[in-house]
């Protein structure tokens, strides 16, 4: 957890960039399986500065609060400093639902993601989802094979946790659980949840032909998988 508060400023830089992943492929396969927000409430798990949450109540969204750990937040909006594997004990979301809950590349720093699942699809309203995305664990398998000398199966199956230092900062370090894709799809039928819809986002024509060494990076290291989650026994 403590990595993040140093490196929340960076994350918010990066994201900036005009040739950031997450402003060319993320947030838009993000926006588009969020669909039509008006009058929806969105609980965003990790929310960084809170810039995403911004853009869905400018688009409609209503109640809506946004937690992480770092506290560094834009201003205007219900942004509570907090640790996503408790959810059942921060005061400010006791007894409230919403219609959207969000894990935008931050269900991976939960400690126990079966709980911290169940415990957002308790919080979810009648009809509501769970938009979660995560880093393809190939790219990590593929990063460690490329370090390691090793091959992509060893290091996809290998169950040791990894360190690394990070892209936005090389004096901080982040330690990683390996997990492979059954991990996640296990973990979402222990929750009690189903998934809807699966997205591998890749960059628009476009985009790829402004940002050749983007395509280049996507072209080695895949991306990140969305998964749209909805509690058992519901319909969508
Ligand atoms: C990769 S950033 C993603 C930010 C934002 N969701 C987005 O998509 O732009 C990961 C975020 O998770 C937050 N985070 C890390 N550990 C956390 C924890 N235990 N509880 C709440 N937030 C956490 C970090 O501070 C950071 O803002």
């Amino acid at each position: 957890m403590k990595p993040w508060l140093e490196l929340a400023p960076h994350y918010e830089q990066a994201r900036a960039r005009e040739d950031s992943l997450d402003r060319l492929v993320e947030w838009p396969a993000e926006r588009d399986l969020l669909g039509d927000v008006a009058g929806r409430s969105i609980l965003d798990l990790g929310c960084g500065n809170g810039g995403k949450l911004a853009e869905l109540v400018q688009d409609g969204a209503t109640d809506c609060v946004g937690l992480d750990v770092s506290g560094n937040f834009l201003s205007g909006l219900e942004l509570i400093q907090g640790d996503l594997s408790e959810l059942d004990s921060v005061p400010a979301l006791a007894g409230r639902t919403f219609d959207r809950i969000l894990f935008l590349q931050s269900f991976g720093y939960a400690k126990d993601p079966v709980r911290t699942l169940k415990a957002a699809r308790a919080k979810l309203a009648d009809d509501g989802f769970i938009l979660l995305t995560r880093t393809h664990p190939i790219r990590y398998a593929v990063e460690r094979a490329e370090q390691n000398g090793t091959t992509l199966g060893e290091e996809y199956f290998s169950t040791d946790e990894f360190s690394y230092a990070h892209r936005w900062n090389d004096q901080i370090t982040l330690t990683k659980r390996p997990y492979t894709i059954s991990d996640l799809l296990n973990i979402f039928s222990a929750a009690g949840l189903w998934i809807e819809t699966t997205r591998e986002p890749q960059l628009s024509d476009d985009a790829r032909r402004r940002f050749p060494h983007k395509q280049a990076w996507m072209n080695k290291h895949l991306g990140i998988l969305l998964f749209k989650l909805r509690p058992l026994g519901s319909a969508s």
